[in-house]
């Protein structure tokens, strides 16, 4: 696996994936699956993504880190598929025997690089696996919902909280009347407040929220979102243990398990029945979808912060997997691209 620095034209190229990779859906979502699969290519975003990079800017300040999900630690492994994932998806990582090595990066949701690693925010995970048309980066949260619904509805729960100018603090009154008026993006928080503090990196599972298209061998369709869930168990920590360990634990933890042992997540894809709405990463389907276990990921090292010269892009896809129309995943190319190259 290379750990390449972005230059300009790297970063054109990493844009350039992503549009052909999110090319891909159309020509790959002719076979029957949901009606909302006939539009399946992401259109592109209305809203601009210096306007999306700079609204996370406002709340969070600017600094030489990612605008989102700022505080991270680099990592490494590989990606084993299972024996049932070959059915779902031609894609190659997928296919029986595989091990594919990846890179990748677990975070702290939002754009403060000190954010505490005690508070009930998102986590976030970043891999790499696989190169050039069998390339697959996933990009996930440690919740079931995203907490916006489109580009737009990004942009307005951004600026609502950005700190107003004369006060220097948020208005709560103004947040609290948005969520009230788009009660979607109250979703997340909800969540995130009925859950502990994750003890750790490896004992919280992540959500990709947006739906994908998985085609297999036979041209045969089918869309899922994908959950990594811990072989370690989802633990978390009281509210007194969580105020004990601080507000920097998570890193020094990561190393300590790891010198123990691999950490390892199952990687799940929830298939989704026809009728099952593709396009809102805020709104989860039933529970009693089908899960298939599509293989491991095994992560076996902390690394250097070279992952910090990096933007995963979550429509950087191999052939066999396409993005859905979700519009939140058509504006993230663009917007993390900026946010690189503000870095
Ligand atoms: C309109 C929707 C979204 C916008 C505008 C947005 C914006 C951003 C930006 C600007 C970054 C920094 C990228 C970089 O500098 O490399 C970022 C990082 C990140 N975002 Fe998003 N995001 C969106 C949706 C999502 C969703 C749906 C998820 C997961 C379910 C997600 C998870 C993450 C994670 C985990 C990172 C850190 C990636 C890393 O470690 O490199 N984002 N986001």
């Amino acid at each position: 696996m290379q750990h390449q620095r972005h230059t300009p034209t790297r970063l054109l190229l990493a844009v350039a994936a992503a549009a052909a990779a999110t090319g891909q859906a159309t020509a790959q979502t002719s076979m029957p699956m949901a009606a909302a699969m006939a539009d399946a290519a992401p259109a592109a975003s209305a809203v601009s993504p210096i306007a999306l990079v700079d609204a996370l800017n406002g709340v969070f300040g600017k600094h030489s880190a990612r605008s989102s999900h700022a505080k991270g630690v680099c990592m490494a492994g590989h990606f084993e598929a299972a024996p049932a994932a070959s059915a779902i998806t031609s894609a190659k990582m997928f296919q029986v025997g595989q091990r594919t090595p990846l890179i990748g990066r677990f975070s702290v949701g939002g754009g403060n690089p000190k954010a505490p690693d005690n508070a009930k925010s998102v986590r976030g995970i970043a891999v790499r696996a696989g190169e050039g048309a069998d390339r697959m980066e996933w990009i996930f949260i440690s919740a079931p919902h995203f907490f916006a619904q489109t580009p737009a509805q990004f942009l307005e729960f951004m600026k609502v909280r950005a700190p107003d100018p004369t006060t220097g603090k948020m208005n709560p009154d103004a947040v609290a009347a948005f969520g009230k008026a788009n009660p979607a993006t109250t979703r997340q928080a909800t969540y995130l407040a009925s859950q502990p503090v994750p003890a750790s990196f490896a004992t919280v599972p992540y959500w990709s929220t947006s739906a994908f298209i998985a085609t297999n061998a036979a041209g045969k369709t089918q869309a899922l979102r994908w959950r990594f869930e811990p072989v370690a168990g989802r633990l978390g920590l009281s509210d007194d243990e969580a105020k004990a360990k601080g507000a920097d634990f998570l890193r020094a933890e990561l190393s300590e398990r790891l010198n123990k042992g691999a950490v390892v997540f199952s990687v799940m894809a929830q298939l989704a029945q026809p009728q099952d709405q593709l396009l809102d990463p805020t709104d989860p389907w039933p529970s009693d979808r089908v899960e298939v276990t599509m293989g491991r990921l095994v992560i076996d090292r902390a690394t250097d912060q070279a992952c910090d010269r990096e933007t995963f892009i979550p429509t950087v896809l191999p052939t066999g997997i396409a993005a859905s129309a979700d519009p939140t995943l058509a504006a993230r190319a663009s917007s993390y691209a900026v946010s690189l190259s503000r870095r």
